[in-house]
């Protein structure tokens, strides 16, 4: 029952109409009985936005493309992750002291530490955007060793030297002792589901793979990877908790991880392939 007294979140990104973080995060506070309501907010002028946030008192935001750097000039403060990544995807409002977080570094790292540990892995990261880069030093933090994979070797380079990794063509994969593979690129995400970002010749049994896809749930590339044996992460651990994280910074509450999953996998048609 909303009342005078319910809480307000809010995803602000351009789009949002696609955003899966209203359903999960309305389950999951329901789920615990806490008063909040979680709304999508299409947003053009990130700074508005942001004001907004203080004048209305809205408790916690998650922020999305293409607002996860310029959101940053607006805030108070940044967490430590946050301000090495630099990409904010949460902020908490805090009597009117914005902080911003970075969540997909933490949700990330948590999938993967499901399936493997990452101290002392070769871990080869294919894309240079900013879900490499927050994927990245989330796995130097964890002591991974990082090779950067992209198909324009400028780009690749210049985050492999963020890095300080080392950078390679997409091709050079079988070169690189791979132990996990992670795909930060949308190569593979709907309607073109019958690609993949590596050559299947390139994958071995041993590696652990992950994609940060999670339209379809079962990428091509965690098909093929399966098929040979392989252990395979998909987009939607990762996505689920890092909102697990947000969650429970914005509330204080534990949160409801399995429900928050399924939500999440209705919501894609996918309530029977829970993994
Ligand atoms: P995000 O912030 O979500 O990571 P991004 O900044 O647009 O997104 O980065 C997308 C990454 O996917 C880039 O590394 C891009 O490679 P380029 O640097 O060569 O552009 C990669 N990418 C996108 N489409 C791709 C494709 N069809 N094949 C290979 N790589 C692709």
């Amino acid at each position: 029952m909303l009342n005078s007294d319910t809480v307000l979140f809010a995803v602000l990104g351009n789009p949002v109409s696609h955003s899966l973080s209203p359903v999960m995060h309305n389950t999951a506070l329901s789920e615990v009985g806490y008063n909040g309501v979680y709304h999508a907010f299409k947003v053009k002028d990130i700074g508005e936005a942001v004001s907004g946030i203080k004048a209305l008192g809205i408790r916690g935001v998650s922020i999305t493309i293409p607002h996860k750097i310029s959101v940053i000039e607006f805030l108070d403060e940044l967490d430590d992750t946050a301000e090495k990544i630099g990409a904010v995807n949460t902020v908490i409002n805090r009597h009117g002291v914005l902080t911003g977080y970075n969540s997909d570094c933490l949700g990330a790292i948590k999938a993967i530490l499901e399936k493997t540990a990452i101290k002392d892995k070769n871990v080869v990261i294919i894309g240079a955007g900013g879900a490499a880069r927050a994927i990245g030093f989330g796995i130097i933090s964890q002591g991974g060793r990082i090779t950067i994979l992209n198909r324009t070797a400028a780009k690749g380079e210049r985050l492999a030297r963020h890095l300080g990794a080392e950078f390679q063509p997409i091709s050079n994969l079988k070169k690189t002792g791979c132990q996990i593979l992670i795909n930060t690129t949308p190569v593979g995400m709907i309607p073109d589901t019958n690609v993949m970002p590596v050559q299947r010749e390139d994958l071995d049994k041993t590696m652990v793979v992950m994609d940060v896809v999670y339209n379809p749930l079962k990428t091509r590339l965690l098909r093929e990877a399966e098929n040979i044996g392989c252990r395979t992460v998909n987009g939607v651990s990762m996505f689920v908790y890092q909102g697990a994280f947000q969650f429970e910074l914005w509330t204080g509450k534990r949160a409801p991880v399995e429900v928050m999953k399924k939500a999440v996998l209705n919501a894609l048609g996918k309530g029977d392939e829970r993994r």
